[in-house]
Formats: structure tokens, C-alpha cells, sequence
């Protein structure tokens, strides 16, 4: 019989991510008490149904500054219903969520949605599309990192920059999907499987393009994947949502120098999780 505790790692799970719990971070208290912009996301205990089905039930967790923290799940487990709800395109039917003190629809994160394709301009290039963001966000007096031209470059989309998005394969797409979020530079970052198209090469030129963009940012990323390598590679944290309906059941603490112990512990849970 499989150990379904997985072994011990030297580690616990903050009080703050263990589900029905309402510890303060350290973070938002620092918050109140300076009323400091500190670009923090904060989801306390978040429920949602749909119709008479509940899909998120008291879902509690904290993305600091500068953070990366993944969310994993089954499919269908409720993942992009509490994306949609940290973007401020839903709205939960108890708890809350701020960012940097905020509501959701006073932020403009830099998103790109499960369903890329949806959201690039089928009239602009993909050149046009990167732009468009860019120029929007120096408008509105942000600084992006990268230029429209670093973006493409770095991404190694310089072949396809004069296309237009339905001349593109659905990983080709998804990259612009991701260059087009990065240039428009906010300090907020929200990814809904941003690589499920990618090939390996692709995967990790993105990879190396968000470290970079996090560091110069200090950007607080959420991400959502389904690939425990990715995950374990990239982030300060990983969450594992259950199923019907989706609690947090674990929040690994990467530390660096442990990769393959992080990695193995989250596939023997995600593997108990499918049994
Ligand atoms: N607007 C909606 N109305 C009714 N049910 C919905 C709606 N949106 C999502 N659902 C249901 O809620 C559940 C969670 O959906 P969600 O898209 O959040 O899953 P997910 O974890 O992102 O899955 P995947 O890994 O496949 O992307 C699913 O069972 C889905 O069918
Ligand atoms: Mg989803």
C-alpha cells in the first residue's frame, strides 16, 4: 500500500493555507499596519457554486510579492473558477479577495487565459497585438521591462511577428498570448496554463522570460499548471487543490536544493489524488 502522507520534508504548512483557518499573514498585517503598497494577493476563504453544485469551498491562500505560487487540481476541480474570481471576473459567493489592498477589477494583472486564442486580436499581427499592450501600459504610466521588440525576441517569435493570429498553431498563439500579457507590465501576473501548448525548447525560453520578468518586477505571480516539474521548477510555492469541491489540501514550500524530493512529493500526491 502506498504512503499517502509522503515523507517528511523538514517543512509545514502555514497556518494561513491550511483550509477553514484564518491566521493573518504576516504580509497583510504589515499591510494594515503601514498601509504600504505591498502588491499581495490575498484570497480568504472563497466559496463558490454553480447552480447547486459548490466547486470552491473556503479557499485560503496568500501570493506574496514577488512570490510564484502554482495551483494544481484535477480537471474540473475548480482551478480557473478561482482564477477567474483573483481577476475579478467572478464573483465569490463568500470571502474575499484584495490585491495590494484592492479589489480585483480596480487591478489590471497581466492574464493570460486558459483559452489564449480568445483573447489575441484577430485584426492585429501578432507584432501588433504585443504592442497594443505595451503602448497601453506606458500610457497608463507603467514601466514594462521589455520592449515589444525584447519580447519577441526573447520568446523567439521573430518569425511570426507579421502574422496574424489565425495564421498561428496553438503554441505559437499561446507564446504571443504570452508576450502580449508580459508587455503590458503589470506588477500582477495571472496565468492559466500558460504552457499547456509549449514544446520543451518553447516551455523553457517562457520560463527563463517570467524569472526574469519577476526579478525586474518584483512581480507576484499566480500560475496554474498540471505539470509537477514545472511547477516545482518555478515556484516559491505549490498548491494542491482537492476535488468536489476544491479546498486546499497542501502547500508546498519550495526550497531551492531540494528539487527532486519537491518533485517526487508532489507526484506521489497528485498521484493519490487520482486514486
Ligand atoms: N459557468 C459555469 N456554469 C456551470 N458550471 C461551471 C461553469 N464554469 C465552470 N463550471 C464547472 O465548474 C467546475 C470547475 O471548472 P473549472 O473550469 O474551474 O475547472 P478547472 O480546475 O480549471 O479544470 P481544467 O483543469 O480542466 O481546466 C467544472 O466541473 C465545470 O464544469
Ligand atoms: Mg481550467
Amino acid at each position: 500500500m502506498q504512503d499517502r502522507k509522503g515523507p517528511d520534508l523538514g517543512y509545514q504548512v502555514p497556518g494561513n493555507l491550511v483550509p477553514g483557518t484564518r491566521a493573518p499573514s504576516p504580509i497583510s498585517n504589515l499591510n494594515r499596519a503601514l498601509s504600504t503598497p505591498i502588491m499581495t494577493i490575498i484570497i480568504e476563504n472563497i466559496s463558490k457554486s454553480f447552480s447547486t453544485r459548490q466547486v470552491l469551498s473556503k479557499v485560503t491562500l496568500t501570493v506574496n510579492r514577488g512570490e510564484i505560487v502554482t495551483i494544481m487540481g484535477e480537471n474540473g476541480c475548480g482551478k480557473t473558477t478561482l482564477f477567474n474570481i483573483v481577476a475579478g471576473l467572478l464573483e465569490p459567493d463568500e470571502g474575499s479577495v484584495s490585491i495590494n489592498g484592492q479589489n480585483p477589477r480596480e487591478v489590471f494583472p497581466s492574464i493570460v487565459f486558459q483559452d489564449y486564442r480568445e483573447s489575441l486580436f484577430p485584426w492585429l499581427t501578432v507584432r501588433q497585438n504585443i504592442e497594443f499592450a505595451y503602448t497601453k501600459s506606458v500610457k497608463s504610466g507603467k514601466r514594462p521591462p521589455f520592449e515589444t521588440e525584447g519580447l519577441i525576441e526573447a520568446l523567439g517569435i521573430k518569425d511570426l511577428a507579421d502574422r496574424y493570429p489565425h495564421e498561428l498553431s496553438g503554441g505559437e498563439a499561446q507564446l504571443v498570448g504570452i508576450a502580449r500579457a508580459l508587455a503590458f507590465g503589470s506588477e500582477v501576473v495571472l496565468l492559466d496554463e500558460p504552457s499547456s501548448s509549449l514544446s520543451f525548447d518553447m516551455e523553457q525560453r517562457f520560463h527563463e522570460v517570467l524569472l526574469k520578468y519577476r526579478e525586474k518586477m518584483q512581480a507576484t505571480v499566480l500560475l496554474i499548471s498540471h505539470d509537477p516539474r514545472e511547477a516545482v521548477h518555478i515556484s516559491n510555492k505549490v498548491v494542491v487543490l482537492s476535488k468536489n469541491p476544491a479546498r486546499v489540501i497542501r502547500c508546498l514550500d519550495i526550497k531551492p536544493g531540494y528539487y527532486n524530493e519537491f518533485l517526487n512529493e508532489l507526484i506521489r500526491l497528485l498521484r493519490w489524488r487520482c486514486q
